[in-house]
């Protein structure tokens, strides 16, 4: 139905809601910033309804689909997503590999696979080679708006709120980069549940802090 369909300008961004007063900030030791605070959106939603460039799936290594949002997306893309999938050949936990979206609202698929917690020594390297290789391979492809499922906290058992702090870490680092500059319009992270949207809405204001102005305590000018 499409009327359950939701694009990014329907979306607010971290700017949006430090301005409606709706995000909590804390200190923070990282530069606010009004560009980057008007790129990330956080949102509680089906990832499979959302009509950006490509939504990133959390996947298993042999990319032939599963439960939770790997299974969500396979069902909402049809067969044809599974059978380019299985031409794939696998992908390494921490590697992403794009496909297209069949019937899905968005026009590719990103998928990447995540640690699953308790088997891996360094959990927490996998996770954030996820979400940097899921966005690097979103600019490769000129992609300009992506959505993240929340990798591995589901199924995997990654903590929540670590998860969100690499999630959050990763994305200030990569839009950081003079390089990447102005090649993502939006990065929105999905969630799903309750304790996801919870943990991101504790570590997004810690790597996107408001500028005073977003506070509404001056209207000087901030990058
Ligand atoms: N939209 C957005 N997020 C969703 C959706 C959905 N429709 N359905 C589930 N999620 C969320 C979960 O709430 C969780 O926060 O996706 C996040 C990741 O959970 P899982 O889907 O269980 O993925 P993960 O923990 O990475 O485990 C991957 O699970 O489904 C299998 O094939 C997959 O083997 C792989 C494993």
């Amino acid at each position: 139905m499409a009327s359950d369909l939701l694009s990014p300008a329907e979306i607010p961004t971290v700017g949006d809601l430090y301005r409606q007063k709706r995000l909590q900030h804390y200190h923070s030791q990282v530069e606010p910033s009004k560009t980057l605070n008007g790129i990330i959106s956080f949102i509680r939603n089906d990832i499979t309804k959302l009509k950006v460039d490509c939504i990133v799936n959390a996947a298993n290594s042999s990319l032939l689909g599963g439960g939770g949002v790997d299974g969500a997306i396979h069902r909402a893309a049809g067969e044809s997503l599974l059978a380019e999938c299985a031409a794939l050949d696998g992908c390494d936990p921490g590697d992403a590999k794009i496909t297209s979206a069949y019937e899905l609202p968005c026009k590719k698929v990103i998928h990447t696979v995540g640690p699953i917690y308790m088997h891996e020594d360094s959990p927490d390297q996998t996770l954030r080679s996820c979400y940097r290789r899921s966005l690097e391979v979103a600019v490769e492809n000129s992609m300009k708006s992506i959505a993240f499922a929340a990798i591995s906290t589901g199924v995997y058992r990654y903590p929540s709120d670590e998860a969100a702090e690499i999630a959050s870490e990763e994305t200030r680092k990569f839009l950081d980069m003079p390089v990447n500059n102005g090649k993502l319009e939006r990065v929105i992270f999905c969630n799903f549940v309750e304790k996801d949207m919870e943990s991101y809405e504790w570590k997004i204001p810690q790597f996107f802090p408001p500028t005073p102005e977003e506070l509404g305590q001056t209207n000087g000018t901030s990058t």
